[in-house]
């Protein structure tokens, strides 16, 4: 690690120097603290990204296996959205009127995804909260239930654990508004049972999900588990709420349109506007005639669901190309063979050097654990996580040329990587296996 560092060093002196000096202005010199959480004694400071590459301030180039933690899946500029937001920039950013990209933007959404009906927000995080605030408003019910070690953005009521029986604040969680224990419910990962018996008092309004866990690292669904979740959350009236922000790695319709599964409501954010902020949820026609029974005219745009530039004409033009023209189906059929090739690449590495860990994959995201075995729910993941060692293979990744995501080993594939891209990390990630088993 300290050689590995020295060579970090050596390699950023002039983002060494940007960041001495943002620190004077920006809490941690960046702006966003999290942002220091790349390994490395000091962030990385960036000039450009083009495609599935990356080029820094001191002039290196890297393979970009984060593409901004899904934010740039659509790779970093690619023509269509550029070309497209250009276009409007000159006819308007945003007016608080629809443009006709909506009407596509909202029939694009019911082909991948099956739900009918569609509202825009700006975040992922927005378009979550939104979503439990409707199901709390039309069940009445007080409580809404997550898997434990999901990651839905900063929604309050999302961050927790349990503690035994107990629901608790999640480590870090800041400030909550409320203890966590009055408003939510957690259930682990592929346990049916656990589910059946968190809802089964009829006080769950809705159950918010990624159908594959990513945050935590992959967890995959066991056989019949989302079938399970579906069936359990009917029989209990509770709303079902897909967040496929992440899991759309899984297909252009992400796990729900791979599956074919049916939830009440769908969350997607990040990707869909290539770049550019624009977050949507989906309803069935029942939930929205349900919504629609108690919501009056006068009180829409004060009800805790809003943002001045939601739905802005900027973020439409933008989800119209990335959706249209450049996550295609064609483009999930490259990107997720080229997923293939990196799983493949990681696990004969593992094998050559008897390396304790495996890897998991979800459509075109892949990423390696330090355990013998797939995890089976989120705390058994987190319990096997090591943050000293996921650090020094970050660092030595980027002393490569290669970014991984800084919150876990995940690589993420764009239509613009290449085979090319992907050799490389094998490569290093080889080297680095050798450098720690021999
Ligand atoms: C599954 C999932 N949902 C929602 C979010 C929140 O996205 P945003 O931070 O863009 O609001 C994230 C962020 O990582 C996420 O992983």
């Amino acid at each position: 690690m300290a050689a590995e560092e020295t060579e970090f060093e050596r390699r950023h002196p002039r983002s060494r120097e940007l960041h001495e000096r943002a620190k004077l202005s920006l809490v941690g010199g960046v702006p966003m603290t999290w942002m220091v959480k790349w390994a490395g004694p000091f962030p990385i400071f960036l000039e450009s990204a083009e495609g599935a590459h990356a080029r820094d301030v001191d002039g290196l180039d890297y393979v970009d296996l984060c593409l901004g933690d899904t934010g740039a899946m659509a790779g970093h500029g690619p023509a269509p959205p550029v070309a497209a937001i250009e276009r409007q920039l000159r006819r308007g950013i945003t007016h608080m009127l629809p443009t006709e990209d909506a009407a596509w933007v909202g029939e694009e959404l019911t082909r991948r995804f099956g739900l009918p009906l569609w509202q825009l927000t700006i975040t992922a995080t927005d378009a979550n909260r939104f979503a439990l605030r409707l199901a709390r408003e039309i069940t009445r019910r007080p409580f809404i239930a997550v898997h434990e070690y999901c990651y839905h953005g900063t929604v309050d009521e999302t961050l927790a654990v349990l503690d035994g029986d107990r629901v608790v604040a999640r480590r870090g969680n800041l400030g909550p508004q409320v203890d966590p224990g009055t408003t939510t419910r957690v259930v682990p990962y592929n346990d049916l049972d656990a589910l059946d018996a968190a809802l089964r008092d009829g006080e769950v309004a809705a159950l918010l999900i990624e159908p594959a866990l990513t945050n935590v690292g992959i967890v995959l669904p066991e056989p019949g588990y989302l079938d399970g979740v579906r069936e359990i959350t009917r029989r209990h009236g509770t709303v079902l709420i897909h967040d496929e922000t992440h899991t759309i790695c899984a297909g252009p319709g992400g796990v729900t349109g791979a599956m074919q599964l049916e939830p009440d409501m769908l969350v997607i954010g990040k990707t869909i506007g290539g770049g550019l902020p624009a977050a949507t949820y989906g309803m069935t026609h029942e939930i929205a005639d349900r919504v629609a029974a108690r919501v009056t005219l006068e009180d829409v745009d004060v009800g805790g669901i809003g943002g001045t530039l939601a739905g802005y004409a900027l973020s439409m033009a933008a989800i119209w190309a990335t959706l249209g023209e450049v996550l295609t189906e064609a483009a999930f059929e490259r990107m997720i063979a080229l997923a293939e090739r990196w799983e493949l690449g990681v696990a004969e590495a593992i094998a050559a050097h008897s390396a304790p860990w495996n890897v998991t994959r979800l459509g075109a995201r892949a990423e390696y654990h330090f355990m013998p075995r797939p995890a089976r729910d989120g705390a058994e993941q987190i319990a096997n996580a090591d943050v000293e060692l996921e650090r020094f293979l970050h660092l030595w990744a980027l002393n490569r040329g290669i970014l991984m995501t800084p919150f876990h080993n995940m690589a993420l594939m764009s239509p613009a990587t290449t085979e090319a891209d992907v050799d490389h990390h094998t490569e290093a990630f080889d080297a680095a296996l050798g450098a720690l088993f021999g």
